[in-house]
């Protein structure tokens, strides 16, 4: 297998450098620089070439205070420099269609899913590009907790969805000095021909892994490895409301 110091690409090391930063400096990101990393993330593949997403920077403290309390208390919804709201548009293509004589769109899940693919893609090559010229950020899905506040405090009007925020700014020394989460081996993710079920001896070193990195954080108990964070976090993470906030915006309707 090859290993990533095999080539000598800044991409790549950046990738393997990523850890969320929630804690910046004071130092602002100016209104040119916003405008590169958004249109440097544009570049990302898109389906059918729908340029399904729209992103919503959020400047009004009130409104980053009621974002932040909506998102479970995450201050630095309130503190990082720049705080976007990325969310699937399929308002633009259900005006193309109208324009057109095609009709309108219909809520289908295709087209649903589509939107929020793009708008994944998007997110990423964001904080890809951001991370490239040294900031640092954070995915916001406490958004979806109550997504409601969100359309309201944004003016979202039907077709669009908030999906996650992103928190950007100059990683702080604390940020700085944060070591990088281990990932799970290649041999879990990937799969050769057919899917195989999960080895659980594999899945059993990769606790063992996660459990050093939990202890040298100082995590909490629930905490203890890979698996129990994850089972612990995936039950407070139903959000019950967000099939019918998608469908009452127009998406995953069919
Ligand atoms: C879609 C998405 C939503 C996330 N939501 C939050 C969030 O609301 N608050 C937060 O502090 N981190 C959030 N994260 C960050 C994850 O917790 C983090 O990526 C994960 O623990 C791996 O850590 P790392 O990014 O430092 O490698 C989110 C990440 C993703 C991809």
């Amino acid at each position: 297998m090859s290993n990533s110091t095999d080539f000598n690409s800044p991409v790549i090391d950046c990738q393997r450098a990523h850890r969320s930063v929630r804690h910046y400096t004071d130092e602002p990101i100016t209104d040119s620089l916003l405008a590169m990393l958004i249109e440097s993330a544009q570049s990302a593949a898109s389906s059918s070439f729908i340029q399904a997403y729209s992103v919503v920077r959020v400047n009004r403290p009130v409104a980053r205070e009621r974002i932040a309390k909506a998102a479970g208390g995450q201050r630095w919804i309130e503190q990082a420099p720049v705080f976007l709201v990325c969310c699937a548009d399929l308002r633009r293509i259900d005006l193309a269609c109208r324009e057109q004589d095609r009709g309108e769109l219909e809520g289908w899940s295709e087209h649903s899913l589509a939107a929020v693919v793009d708008c994944a893609l998007f997110g990423q090559n964001l904080l890809l590009a951001a991370e490239s010229i040294g900031l640092g950020g954070v995915f916001i899905g406490g958004i979806r907790n109550e997504p409601q506040v969100i359309a309201d405090e944004l003016a979202l009007p039907d077709l669009v969805m908030p999906v996650f925020g992103l928190c950007l700014g100059w990683p702080n020394e604390r940020a700085l000095q944060q070591p990088v989460k281990p990932r799970m081996p290649v041999e879990l993710i990937l799969h050769q021909d057919r899917y195989r079920e999960a080895d659980t001896d594999a899945i059993g070193a990769y606790d063992a892994t996660m459990a050093i990195y939990y202890r040298e954080r100082g995590a909490g108990a629930r905490m203890d490895d890979w698996s129990a964070a994850t089972a612990n976090a995936i039950q407070g993470k139903k959000r019950k409301h967000m099939l019918d906030f998608m469908r009452d915006r127009g998406f995953f309707k069919r």
